[in-house]
């Protein structure tokens, strides 16, 4: 188990999150060095997580960011990053957050559709201004996750179609106001596996080849983010094997003379150092089964009621011999539930429970459902 500061966790309000920023630094340090290493450039998907504390530490390792709003931009540059370190993705841009962007100087959209283009062109050429962009391309790769968080394959609403890349290059070059500069692709989340990454590059190197033949010469490419990490058991493998990842797009990725490779990593920096601490209401026992009912709610981590997520729950209170428990929240939805069946130590009323490898698109998602108040976030020294 983790090491909580429990005397501390004593006097503060249930439920919250709690951010271990030393395990925040080492995952930030070790994704910046082996990328370093090669060369590429880290964008932070700020969606992830965009705590200004989070953002700090972020920058302070020197990553760029990977923003999908306008009001993601602004917090980016309010925690002073560099706006040539901005890529701006989504597949709805709206007009106002196409003109903050421009207004930035971001260094690059990720432009998903050839209507969204011209919009692009449209706004730049009023304000005067030459916006570079890389193309999404939907590369059909099946990245074997769950099926809400894989976008590469063709039937989702994510990129460009292989088949119609040619001719949104072909627009690109007649439009005045923007630059193409390179390719972009994000095949979905939570990864664990190199394979779907693999046939990822061999795809992106057919698409390479086939472009170099028609004499277009991309100076930049993205592959997004993706890489996943150990929600079974998260104090063995705190930290994600950058390693692999990063070594197989260097094996695999035919990458030109003087491209430049841009990652847009997630989950893999910021979910193993967030965990939501709650607090047990009541035990409630049924006919068949004990429920251990908690004061945090899917409105605090959604994850398990919209994805069936597994997030490892402990019993920081407790040692006594163990049971089995339902963990659920107080909502009024049977889908408020963040473990069936969890072993757990003998638990009572005013236990404290970690719900663990919370850090990314956890309290970023959480809204007020049953007009509940928000968790808040703590941090460790
Ligand atoms: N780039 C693009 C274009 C993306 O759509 C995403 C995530 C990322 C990068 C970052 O992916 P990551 O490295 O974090 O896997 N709420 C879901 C995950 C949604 C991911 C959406 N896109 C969850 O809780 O599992």
């Amino acid at each position: 188990m983790a090491n909580f500061p429990l005397e501390r966790f004593a006097s503060i309000e249930t439920p919250f999150y709690y951010y271990d920023m030393d395990l925040l630094r080492s995952t930030l340090s070790e994704a910046a060095s082996v990328s370093g290493r090669y060369g590429y450039k880290v964008h932070y998907a700020v969606k992830a997580n965009a705590n200004s504390e989070i953002l700090d530490e972020v920058r302070r390792a020197g990553l760029g960011v990977d923003c999908v709003s306008g009001n993601e931009i602004k917090a980016a540059l309010r925690s002073g990053f560099d706006p040539s370190g901005i890529v701006f993705a989504g597949v709805g841009k709206t007009d106002r957050e196409i003109v903050t962007a421009l207004k930035a100087g971001i260094s690059c959209f990720n432009v998903e559709s050839a209507a969204e283009l011209e919009v692009i062109d449209e706004v730049a050429g009023i304000m005067g201004v030459k916006a570079d962009v890389a193309f999404r391309v939907n590369p059909n790769v099946n990245a074997h996750t769950h099926h809400y968080i894989t976008t590469g394959l063709e039937e989702n609403k994510f990129g460009i179609g292989l088949w119609e890349l040619e001719s949104i290059i072909a627009k690109a070059e007649q439009l005045p106001n923007v630059n193409l500069e390179g390719l972009h692709f994000h095949i979905g989340s939570q990864i664990l596996e190199m394979g779907p990454f693999r046939e990822l590059c061999n795809r992106i190197n057919g698409i390479q080849k086939d472009l170099e033949a028609r004499k277009i010469a991309i100076r930049s490419i993205n592959v997004g983010g993706g890489l996943g990490i150990d929600y079974i058991r998260p104090d063995d493998n705190p930290v994600p094997d950058f390693e692999s990842y990063f070594g197989t797009f260097a094996k695999y990725l035919e990458l030109r003379e003087g491209q430049e490779l841009h990652f847009e990593l997630g989950r893999a920096l910021v979910a193993q150092c967030g965990t939501l601490i709650t607090k047990v209401s009541y035990v409630k026992e049924g006919q068949h089964k004990k429920f251990a009912i908690v004061d945090a709610g899917m409105n605090d981590l959604i994850r398990p009621a919209l994805y069936q997520a597994y997030h490892k729950i402990e019993n920081l209170s407790s040692d006594g011999p163990e049971d089995r428990y339902d963990v659920v929240g107080p909502v009024c939805e049977s889908s408020d539930c963040f473990g069936k069946e969890v072993q757990l130590p003998q638990t009572s009323r005013g236990d404290l429970l970690a719900i663990r490898s919370a850090g990314a698109y956890g309290q970023i998602m959480a809204m007020r459902y049953n007009l509940r108040d928000l968790a808040q976030a703590y941090y460790s020294l």
